[in-house]
């Protein structure tokens, strides 16, 4: 037979075709050797199997008590899967964080090699490592970022592992019957509580009826907070996991009965902090490593991705898909103290100088409302104060009243949410807010927008340049749009920061306090636990690390049935009733009134306010609930210590004082 002659085409045509055969092995062969999954763990928070509902009084432990959960976050570390051929793979530099009330209950395991997994084990807590090392390393998003996970407690330098919060009273069906202060159910109770051998009866529980109409049932809060070195947790669970695509998923549940045991809550019990000697803790952390099991629900089956997804642990909380932009302008210098954790800065509106120069010429700028009778500034006076001369409610240019005191903008770099309410989820959302408010500057954008093209440039204008020329320095072109206006800001109230205080020249080594600050700091900083010997104020819970606030939302007992709803008005959850952001202690001598409300018009007052005041209402948060009626009972100097404390948080520049003496013209 005569070879077949090819022709050029047909050559080319057969090395592109081995090519792609070739290519195609070779895809193939890599695919089937190295495929790296992504397994899906779930942490399912129950009780005795059933699904968790949070803040409600549905549980009912072994001693007959209505149980609610408010909070249960735990740091997860070391983990690692076992073959069924018995040899086990580690991730170390794993960390994860589970915070059941807001749904982030899954984590990712990344570059799990396929096989077949019979076990899955996990440290609750952190190691010693990294759990005494700074918190400031973390990046924005990362789990062990106290930003991200609000479990820091900075006085002792570590990571609480895993916090446990809540209500307890008497089940519904014995409410109407005793008030749960005094009667039989309570004496019934409270053998039980003898019975469980950890705890001594209630005094609360034990005093007698005096007569006179019954208040509404007390409910009392509990506090668990397992922490240091010692309560590293180990959680080894049989599962069921094969890894034989790009991705599977485990499910595990939580049963916080089994955490609760025999334990009846009472005083001796509704508080821990795995002191040395701290029994509860230690019972806690043995039934905090038997509470995990594979899930009933099947370990195999996948999630639905997209929820999984959107709740996993990794992605920092704000402008998480956002891509990076184009930096325009020269780049902006941010810096911040180096005790403070890493700020979760917006990718897609990098800081420049041209930006923030336009941020502040905005916020200063009365074009912003309508009548051009107010700035920002008018309501947010940048030096001193920062906060609207000591009125409770601001006027708007109508003269109209707004319904709550206005903030003070300092360190919003480090916040996720803003407003009392946290209604808005970005600074340059929130900045247009109060332009298009009818309380507050009642403009329309589109007027804003008009106005900024027409405005002339005035010698009064820091370098006397039309706003076209601001925004073509800030964003490469002329044009003036509304979402503009709100990038830039953004940027300028990112770059509002306040580091330097006394308290921070003390942390340095530069200053010391006086020793009535030096109590008040102690006080501050350590929780009331008089069976433990701890006579503390409990201020940190809420108003810790180097902040002084932490990222979350709380009721602090300003009222029992709360006129302004606050959260609830953003979440539409009853838990979130009367919940309002932690505001940040930073500067506070400065910002009177206090209070959403401005109900407190001196420091005093609103510390006072934690010491008589605390009213008991549902939604009381469990670190006040847990103390006594009213509030911690502090003497008369301690309440004087707390706040000489509290004025060592004032950043001098800020003060008006200083500010006029410096701008004075020197003799
Ligand atoms: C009439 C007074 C008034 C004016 C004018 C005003 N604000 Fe406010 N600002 C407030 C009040 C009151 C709050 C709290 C409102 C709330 O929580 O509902 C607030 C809250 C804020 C917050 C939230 C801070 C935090 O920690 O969550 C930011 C940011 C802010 N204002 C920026 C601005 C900007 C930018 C402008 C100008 C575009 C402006 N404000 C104009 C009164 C004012
Ligand atoms: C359970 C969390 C929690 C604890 C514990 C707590 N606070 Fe607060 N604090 C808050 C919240 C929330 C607010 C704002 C409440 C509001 O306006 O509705 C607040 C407001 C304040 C204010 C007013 C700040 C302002 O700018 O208006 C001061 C001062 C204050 N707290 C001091 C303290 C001190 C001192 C302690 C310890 C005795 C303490 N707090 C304990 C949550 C807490």
């Amino acid at each position: 037979m005569k070879p077949q002659h090819l022709t050029t085409n047909q050559r080319i045509a057969r090395v592109w075709a081995t090519l792609a055969v070739l290519g195609l092995l070779l895809w193939w062969t890599q695919r089937a050797r190295g495929v790296e999954s992504e397994v899906t763990v779930s942490i399912e928070p129950c009780f005795r199997g059933e699904p968790l509902v949070f803040d409600q009084l549905r549980c009912t432990n072994s001693a007959g008590q209505a149980l609610a959960v408010t909070r249960l976050d735990m740091l997860l570390s070391g983990i690692a899967v076992r073959r069924t051929n018995g040899t086990w793979l580690e991730k170390h530099h794993w960390f994860a964080f589970i915070n059941g009330r807001e749904g982030r209950t899954n984590f990712v395991l990344r570059g799990l090699p396929a096989g077949d997994y019979d076990r899955l084990r996990f440290s609750i807590g952190v190691p010693t490592e990294q759990n005494h090392a700074s918190p400031a390393q973390w990046d924005a998003a990362h789990p062990l970022n106290p930003q991200v996970n609000g479990l820091h407690w900075n006085w002792q330098g570590g990571y609480v592992f895993l916090a446990l919060e809540g209500k307890w009273g008497l089940p519904p069906r014995f409410a109407g019957e005793r008030d749960g202060v005094g009667g039989e159910r309570v004496n019934a109770l409270n053998t039980g509580l003898a019975a469980s051998g950890l705890s001594h009866p209630s005094p609360a529980l034990t005093q007698p009826e005096t007569g006179g109409p019954r208040p509404p049932r007390p409910t009392a809060g509990f506090s668990w907070h397992l922490a240091t070195d010692r309560q590293l947790m180990t959680v080894d669970v049989p599962v069921t996991l094969g890894v034989h695509s790009e991705h599977a998923a485990v499910r595990l549940t939580f049963d916080l009965a089994t955490v609760f045991g025999e334990l009846t809550l009472g005083r001796d019990t509704s508080s821990t902090h795995s002191r040395e000697g701290d029994e509860l803790a230690d019972w806690l952390r043995g039934n905090v490593e038997r509470a995990f099991s594979p899930s009933r629900a099947g370990g195999l089956q996948p999630l639905p991705l997209g929820s999984s997804r959107a709740k996993t642990a990794t992605g920092s909380r704000r402008h998480e898909a956002a891509a990076p932009a184009k930096v325009i302008g020269t780049p902006y210098r941010f810096t911040y103290a180096s005790h403070f954790p890493k700020p979760a800065l917006p990718l897609d509106n990098p800081l420049t100088e041209e930006g923030v120069a336009l941020g502040r010429r905005l916020f200063n700028d009365p074009l912003l409302s309508k009548g051009e009778k107010q700035s920002c500034a008018s309501c947010h006076q940048m030096n001193g104060g920062t906060v609207d001369a000591g009125k409770a409610f601001s006027l708007g240019v109508d003269g109209l009243e707004g319904k709550r005191n206005a903030m003070p903008l300092y360190n919003l770099a480090w916040k996720s949410e803003f407003f009392w309410d946290g209604r808005a989820k970005s600074l340059r959302q929130q900045a247009l807010m109060p332009i298009q408010d009818d309380l507050e500057m009642h403009e329309t954008l589109p007027n804003v927008v008009a106005k900024l093209k027409s405005a002339r440039a005035t010698a009064a204008d820091a370098k006397a340049i039309t706003y076209a020329t601001s925004f073509t320095c800030a964003f490469g072109s002329p044009d003036i749009t509304a979402e503009r206006v709100g990038l830039a800001l953004e940027q300028f109230l990112l770059t509002v920061t306040s580091f330097d205080s006394k308290f921070d020249r003390v942390m340095r080594g530069e200053s010391n306090f006086t020793t009535e600050e030096q109590r008040g700091f102690e006080l501050f900083h350590t929780e009331h636990d008089p069976r433990r010997g701890q006579f503390g104020a409990d201020c940190f819970h809420c108003h810790g690390g180097p902040l002084f606030q932490n990222v979350s939302f709380a009721n602090n007992g300003l009222d029992r049935e709360p006129k302004d709803l606050g959260r609830y008005l953003v979440t539409g959850r009853d838990g979130d009733k009367g919940k309002f952001s932690v505001p940040s202690l930073r500067n506070v001598e400065l910002t009177a009134p206090y209070m959403h409300d401005g109900r407190h018009r001196t420091l005093e007052e609103a510390v006072f306010h934690y010491v008589r005041g605390v009213q008991r209402g549902e939604t009381l948060d469990p670190n006040l609930a847990k103390h006594p009626p009213g509030g911690v009972r502090l003497p008369p100097p301690d309440l004087h210590a707390l706040v000489a404390f509290l004025k060592t948080l004032t950043d001098e520049s800020l003060r008006p004082a200083t500010r006029r003496a410096a701008n004075a013209p020197s003799p």
